[in-house]
């Protein structure tokens, strides 16, 4: 199949309509039978067909994330904002106290062993100003609400140990997609969404869908979250819309078809707010649309964000080369190949480029296999046909395979971390014409 053109690894899939609904919170007593049993009911595997979720209730102990909440209250994004987990007026709207750039909890080892540069520093790789990527604890205050996005505890092994990789989770990936399952080494870290300012404008949903590989999207809820307190929101049966307007089955290659589908879905389906106890979990097809949760509640709401997909050969990474000269940001396509014009400001053949990628996502890689969707989007998936085996395998994330630093390092604290940019010339030749090609160091 052809090569699609790249996209920026981090963008989402969107159109500009708005959301036409508000969400209808989804409670204990919506689900179908089973949710508090490990597995899969006929009816829950009926509605992951149809609606492309479902949720389990009480599958992790909710002690099992006392280790994490109690780190939490010792981060910098909290220590700065000066709250105290026993009182609550001190969680609204902390994003007035943030640092307009943080560098918390990372190592000197941007290009090999320089600090990671503000947004004002000249560097050797990039443009001043270019996008440094993510942080390990990403700060945004959104329209309405304040958002801490903590990816690097989405790489601590004992947190992974307790959400993606743990062995209910597990279990349910392979009742869902069929095995062998690929073990998680790391998933998106917890998002902390803070109680809005009351004077402030009300939160609103903003749809998208994530537009990577993951083959499941997963919300485990740290806390309780009462309706309307911020849930993870989604549109039931997005994911089954869309499917068939993509390019390939298992890369997400978006059409125009893809666009006009995703207004439809906003215009007419009522998305649902996950809400309930604290260690609830909700499977969702990867693709499936949704939104951070519309949060006009007194608490913080705390989940994390998970990816899982099954093993698979993979090929090359998403990989970002930022603009240096004037010349734009160009994208690795799945050939591993960055194509650079020659008549542009950038120098094509200049391999002392700043490269990035997606480091919170546990499947960073494109899927090798490029088939077209299949008449039925679930034709490989499990859904409850065959009993689990423990058909999980753990292959080398590919943070080790590449070489590259990502887990807190030296007197970086747990919590911190991530892969800063390396030169493009260290993983990638020059073939001359302006094409770069990644050396490949996928699990083939
Ligand atoms: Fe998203």
């Amino acid at each position: 199949m052809k090569t699609p053109i790249p996209k920026d690894p981090e963008t989402a899939f969107g159109t500009n309509s708005p959301a036409a609904h508000s969400p209808v919170p989804i409670r204990p007593e919506d689900d179908p039978i089973g949710a508090a049993e490990l597995g899969l009911s006929s009816e829950e595997a009926a509605q992951f067909r149809t609606q492309g979720f479902v949720i389990k209730r009480g599958l992790i102990a909710r002690e099992e994330f006392s280790p994490f909440l109690e780190l939490f209250w010792s981060q910098p994004p909290i220590l700065q904002a000066g709250a105290k987990q026993d009182d609550s007026t001190t969680w609204i709207a902390p994003g007035r106290f943030w640092p307009k750039e943080n560098r918390w909890g990372l190592a000197r080892n941007w290009m090999g062993d320089a600090a990671w540069p503000a947004a004002s520093k000249h560097r050797h790789g990039a443009a001043i100003g270019e996008r440094v990527g993510r942080l390990p604890h990403k700060l945004t205050q959104d329209i309405s609400n304040d958002v801490w996005r903590w990816h690097g505890i989405g790489h601590d092994p004992d947190f992974v140990n307790a959400t993606s990789a743990h062995p209910n989770v597990m279990y349910m990936a392979e009742a869902l997609m069929g095995g062998p399952v690929k073990r998680p080494h790391r998933n998106r870290g917890i998002y902390a969404i803070f109680p809005r300012d009351p004077r402030g404008p009300v939160s609103a949903l903003g749809p998208h869908m994530d537009a990577n590989m993951a083959e499941m999207q997963v919300v485990t809820l740290l806390e309780d979250v009462e309706p309307g307190g911020g849930g993870f929101t989604f549109y039931p049966g997005s994911a089954q819309s869309l499917y068939h307007t993509s390019q390939q089955a298992l890369n997400w290659v978006a059409t125009p078809e893809s666009k006009k589908i995703m207004d439809t879905i906003k215009k007419n389906t009522v998305p649902v707010e996950f809400t309930g106890k604290a260690g609830d979990v909700v499977f969702c097809h990867g693709w499936i649309v949704h939104s951070a949760g519309v949060h006009e509640g007194k608490r913080i709401r705390l989940a994390a964000i998970q990816d899982l997909n099954r093993s698979r050969t993979r090929g090359h990474m998403r990989w970002t080369a930022a603009g240096k000269q004037g010349g734009p940001r160009i994208n690795c396509d799945m050939d591993g190949v960055f194509r650079f014009t020659t008549d542009g400001p950038d120098n094509a053949a200049d391999g002392m480029r700043e490269v990035t990628n997606q480091w919170i996502m546990d499947s960073n890689e494109f899927v090798a296999d490029r088939r077209a969707p299949d008449e039925d989007m679930f034709a490989d998936w499990n859904l409850g046909k065959h009993a689990v085996q423990g058909n999980v395998i753990d292959e080398t994330p590919w943070w080790d395979r590449y070489k590259l630093p990502l887990l807190p390092t030296g007197d970086v604290a747990r919590g911190g971390g991530g892969t800063p940019a390396i030169a493009l010339e260290n993983i990638a030749t020059y073939a001359g014409d302006g094409c770069w090609h990644v050396n490949l160091h996928a699990n083939l």
